[in-house]
């Protein structure tokens, strides 16, 4: 089996989940595309970084991603430092053949994000924006509802991204400060509550929103609200707060058709409601996506074992393995660097606020 060496970039939260997800697909994906070799993980503070490559079996540490991008060894770096590192280590390995993944939001506005994608994608690498909630098998289960036209016309989209760590000024991170994040909520909830409706219903093509700072003095939003009309005719809301004490990681959605409605939350990870006109009982029905013929099952458990929220990077990393070995698109399953600048556009659409027809560059 060949092998691919990986640089990570970043120990923390998304450190440990990519590095977690990277060492399952080695083994729960028997045979993976291609075998992730551990190779070198960056971090600023020397000691902590030493200690991450310890723990998650990298061969090396160092303090500077130059280092990641300049080992030979390593085929695909995987960004997942804050916000204000994602332009320029991604930008510099891209550039030195080494395929590309990078955590959410991509940039920390469209200007950015939009020169990141075509920086990259002028190399040539594979390149995914990692908006892993396209990778819950509940929701590619919704979306290849939608494709086969389950639902019939598509009239309404609602979601909602609800966490509720924010409401404590004492905090200090840099998810607070505006040079280092870009925006609060906006990037780090509503980008995949954005990504999340563009997967599931298309294109958005007006948004009319706003967003609010609740904490005296923080430099990014702490909560952002829309309402949107898709490409496909629909209409739809969009929310992200940080504020909404009692929710704790809550991704809601729900799709309205014609024929049928979908609905799922995140705090119910492998439930899937599901509701038929055709249908004697009307109602929504729950479920539980973990059939054997469920996407992703053949990774895991028989019927009814289910998998959890770290799973959805062992299915987005193996997609992308699986894009390389087979230089297959990384789109649409997984979202592409495109997908990362169109979601940033609607994003400062809704910052700067008012009703406003979408403009993507192309
Ligand atoms: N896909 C998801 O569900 C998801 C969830 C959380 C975070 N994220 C995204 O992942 C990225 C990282 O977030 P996180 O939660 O892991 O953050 P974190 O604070 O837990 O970790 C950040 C890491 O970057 C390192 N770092 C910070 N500044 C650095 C610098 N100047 N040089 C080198 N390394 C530096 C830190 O040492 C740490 O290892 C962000 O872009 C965030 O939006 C995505």
């Amino acid at each position: 089996m060949t092998s691919l060496g990986v640089g990570m970039l970043g120990y923390a939260f998304m450190g440990k989940a990519h590095s977690n997800a990277f060492h399952k697909i080695g083994y729960m994906t028997w045979p993976p595309p291609l075998e992730p070799k551990l190779v070198g993980i960056a971090g600023r503070n020397k000691a902590a970084v030493e200690e991450a490559a310890t723990r998650y079996g990298y061969e090396y540490a160092t303090d500077d991603w130059r280092t990641l991008v300049a080992d030979e060894r390593i085929g695909l770096f995987d960004n997942g430092g804050p916000n204000v590192l994602h332009a320029e280590p991604t930008i510099a390995a891209a550039k030195a053949g080494k395929h590309v993944v990078c955590e959410k939001p991509l940039g920390r506005n469209a200007d950015e994000s939009y020169e990141i994608w075509q920086q990259v994608a002028a190399t040539g690498v594979k390149h995914l924006c990692a908006f892993n909630y396209r990778f819950v098998p509940a929701v590619r289960l919704a979306r290849e509802i939608v494709d086969a036209g389950e639902l019939g016309e598509i009239r309404h989209f609602r979601c909602r991204y609800l966490q509720d760590w924010g409401d404590d000024p004492s905090l200090d991170t840099w998810r607070f400060s505006a040079e280092d994040a870009g925006g609060g909520a906006i990037g780090d909830l509503m980008s995949h509550v954005v990504d999340t409706a563009r997967f599931l219903n298309g294109e958005i093509a007006t948004v009319n929103g706003f967003a609010k700072t609740f904490i005296p003095g923080r430099e990014v939003d702490d909560a952002a609200e829309a309402a949107v009309e898709f490409e496909n005719g629909s209409v739809g809301t969009l929310e992200a707060t940080r504020f909404a004490h009692g929710r704790r990681n809550a991704l809601q959605w729900e799709l309205n058709g014609t024929k049928g409605a979908l609905a799922f939350d995140m705090e119910r990870f492998a439930d899937l409601q599901v509701l038929k006109e055709d249908g004697r009982t009307r109602g929504f029905t729950t479920v539980q996506v973990t059939e054997e013929s469920h996407p992703f099952a053949s990774f895991w458990w028989p019927p009814g074992h289910v998998s959890g929220w770290g799973d959805t990077f062992v299915h987005e990393l193996h997609h992308m393995l699986d894009a390389i070995a087979n230089d297959t698109p990384v789109g649409p399953w997984a979202a592409d660097f495109e997908d990362g600048y169109r979601c940033a556009e609607v994003c400062d659409a809704i910052v700067r606020g008012g009703t406003q027809v979408i403009e993507y560059r192309s």
